[in-house]
C-alpha cells in the first residue's frame, strides 16, 4: 500500500480555486505530479514564470518545423526521427506515390496520424479510404501499405513493445468525446478483393530497430473475411466532441483520445472559451513535472502560440514551467473569438525523450527566447463581475 504525500493548505493570498478568480496582479502556475492526477499546488506569482532572459546547457524548450524536411524516401520505414524514448517512437513520413511493399511492425502499436493529402489503405483487415484529420490505429504486426490519391504527409507514432487502449471516460461516460460507434475498421470490399493476386509481394517488417524482408509469390492482403474485436481503427479530429467547461479551463488531460504505455495521445479540436468573468481563458503556466510534453501542430490559429504554423512540433522537456506566449497573455480574462480554432496532437511522455537526427535538422533557433518582450509583463486584472 502507499499513499501521496499531499496536504491542502492555502498560504498567502491564494485563489481557493485553481484556474479562476486569481489574487490581483498574479500570474497562476500550477506545480504537479502524475500528469494532472497527482498532488499539484497552484502558486501566485508577480512575474510571468517564462520570463526568462537566458539558458545555458542541454535542457530548453524546443520547436521544430518539420516541413522543412528533405525527401524521406519511398517506405514508412524511411520516416525521419522526431522525438522517441523506450515507450514511444514519434516519426514523420511524406507519401505521394503508392508504396510497392507492406510494411509490418513488429515492435508495437503504430499510431498513423494523416497531416495532410488523402488515399487507400490496403491492410489485412481490408480496405479503409482515409484523409486528412484520421488517427489510424495499427495493431502490432498489422501488415499494410498506403496509396495515396493527394500526396500524403503522416505523423507516426509507435507505441513500443505495447498497445494502444482508450482512456476511462469516468464521470461522463463512455460515449463522450467520441462514441466508440464512431471508430471505423477497414472492409472486405471490391477495392480491397481488386487488389488481391498472384503478383510476388515483399513485406518489410520492423523487429528490434531492424527491417527484414520476406517475399511471397502472391499478395499476402487476401482475406475473404474475418470476425473478432481486433482490427486497425480509425478515428477522425472532427468526430471528436471536446470536454468544455464555460467556468473551468480544463486541463490538456481531459482531451486524451489514445493511451499508451508510458503515455497518453491527447487531441486540442476547437471548443468555446470559458465566459465565466473570473475563469481563465488561456493555458495556466505548469510545470508538467513528471512529463515531457510534446504538441504537433495540425491546423487552425494556435491561441496560445506566437509564430507557430502547422506541421511544427514543439518539445518541453520536464524541468522548466512552460505557458502561454505574452501576446497570449493579454487575452487571459477577454479573448476576442467565441471559440479556439485549433488542431494539434499532443504527446505526453513519462520518461524523458530525445530528440532524433531529422528533428534536429530542422530545429528553430531562439525558440526558448520566444517569451522574452521588451519591457515587464503586468499581469491583467480579474474583471469584476456585473453586480
Ligand atoms: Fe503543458
Amino acid at each position: 500500500m502507499r499513499k501521496h504525500i499531499a496536504i491542502t493548505r492555502v498560504e498567502g493570498r491564494a485563489s481557493r480555486q485553481a484556474h479562476a478568480d486569481l489574487p490581483d496582479g498574479t500570474f497562476e502556475r500550477e506545480l504537479g505530479k502524475e500528469g494532472f492526477f497527482g498532488p499539484a499546488t497552484m502558486m501566485y506569482h508577480t512575474h510571468p514564470p517564462t520570463g526568462w532572459t537566458q539558458w545555458q546547457g542541454p535542457l530548453r524548450p524546443r520547436a521544430y518545423d518539420l516541413t522543412k524536411l528533405g525527401p524521406l524516401g519511398p517506405s514508412p520505414w524511411d520516416a525521419g526521427a522526431v522525438l522517441a524514448n523506450a515507450k514511444l517512437k514519434m516519426r514523420f513520413w511524406r507519401c505521394a506515390e503508392a508504396m510497392d511493399h507492406l510494411a509490418r511492425n513488429a515492435d508495437g502499436d503504430e499510431l498513423v496520424f494523416v497531416h495532410r493529402g488523402r488515399g487507400d489503405l490496403y491492410c489485412d483487415y481490408g480496405h479503409l479510404a482515409v484523409g486528412q484529420g484520421d488517427y489510424l490505429v495499427l495493431p502490432r504486426s498489422t501488415m499494410w501499405r498506403l496509396e495515396p490519391a493527394e500526396a500524403m504527409e503522416l505523423l507516426l507514432i509507435e507505441c513500443t513493445n505495447g498497445s494502444y487502449m482508450l482512456p476511462e471516460k469516468g464521470l461522463v461516460g463512455g460515449h463522450a468525446i467520441f462514441d466508440p460507434a464512431m471508430l471505423d475498421a477497414p472492409r472486405i470490399d471490391d477495392e480491397f478483393r481488386a487488389q488481391q493476386g498472384e503478383r510476388e509481394t515483399r513485406v518489410v517488417v520492423k523487429r528490434q530497430g531492424a527491417l527484414s524482408t520476406v517475399t511471397y509469390p502472391f499478395n499476402p492482403l487476401d482475406a475473404v473475411g474475418w470476425h473478432g474485436d481486433l482490427s486497425v481503427v480509425r478515428l477522425n479530429v472532427k468526430d471528436i466532441r471536446p470536454l468544455a467547461s464555460h467556468r473551468y479551463h480544463l486541463p490538456p488531460s481531459a482531451h486524451t483520445t489514445f493511451v499508451g504505455d508510458r503515455f497518453v495521445v491527447c487531441t486540442f479540436v476547437p471548443r468555446p472559451f470559458e465566459t465565466d468573468p473570473g475563469a481563465i481563458k488561456v493555458p495556466f503556466f505548469h510545470n508538467n513535472d513528471d512529463y515531457d510534453e510534446v504538441i504537433f501542430y495540425h491546423d487552425g490559429d494556435f491561441f496560445s502560440r506566437d509564430n507557430i504554423h502547422p506541421g511544427m512540433v514543439t518539445w518541453h522537456p520536464c524541468g522548466f514551467t512552460h505557458g502561454p506566449h505574452p501576446k497570449a497573455l493579454q487575452r487571459m480574462y477577454a479573448q476576442a473569438k467565441p471559440m479556439t480554432d485549433e488542431y494539434a496532437v499532443m504527446i505526453d511522455a513519462r520518461d524523458a525523450l530525445e530528440a532524433g537526427e531529422a528533428a534536429m535538422s530542422v530545429e528553430l533557433a531562439g525558440y526558448a527566447e520566444s517569451w522574452r518582450t521588451e519591457g515587464p509583463v503586468t499581469p491583467p486584472s480579474v474583471p469584476k463581475a456585473a453586480e
